[in-house]
């Protein structure tokens, strides 16, 4: 575990018992998911009980409780998305990862998600890699966008 990192988090929101997602989201950054232990050490540091901290993250989709493969792909299934074909696009990556959303490739380079709206709604259908948003894709192009990714890691 990265101990300074949580320590520095811990630093910053001492008194402030308040800012839980302002918390999670930091060790979600650190980590790229949030470990159970460094959890705990924000519940006894803080004072803020871990059933708190835990039904935060289980209520924001955006948190992590399970490690992140190197790259996390996000298929939006939103509406405006969905109606343009958001959901092939989802089943072709899925199917080219071995993968189902939710789920980390055995390699750990790519976690598959279903996210609901990226906020970009006119390049629908949109797929999100590491947050770097590729819109307005056919279901050939999330394919090769995906095969450029792996080929980065080669
Ligand atoms: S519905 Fe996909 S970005 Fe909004």
């Amino acid at each position: 575990m990265k101990e300074e990192h949580v320590d520095r988090i811990i630093d910053s929101y001492r008194g402030d018992s308040t800012a839980i997602v302002a918390i999670l989201h930091e060790l979600n950054t650190v980590f790229r998911y949030l470990p159970r232990e460094a959890l705990e050490r924000v519940s006894d540091e803080l004072s803020i009980p871990l059933s708190h901290l835990y039904s935060a993250a289980t209520f924001y989709r955006s948190f992590d409780l399970e490690p992140c493969g190197e790259h996390e792909i996000q298929v939006c299934l939103g509406t405006a998305c969905h109606v343009r074909g958001g959901g092939l696009i989802l089943d072709a990556l899925s199917r080219r990862l071995g993968i189902k959303p939710g789920e980390t490739s055995a390699d750990g380079q790519f976690t598959l998600k279903r996210v609901n709206c990226l906020g970009a709604c006119a390049l629908g259908p949109l797929v999100s890699i590491d947050r770097v948003h590729h819109g307005h894709l056919s279901i050939h192009q999330a394919e090769r966008l995906l095969e450029a990714y792996k080929d980065e890691g080669d």
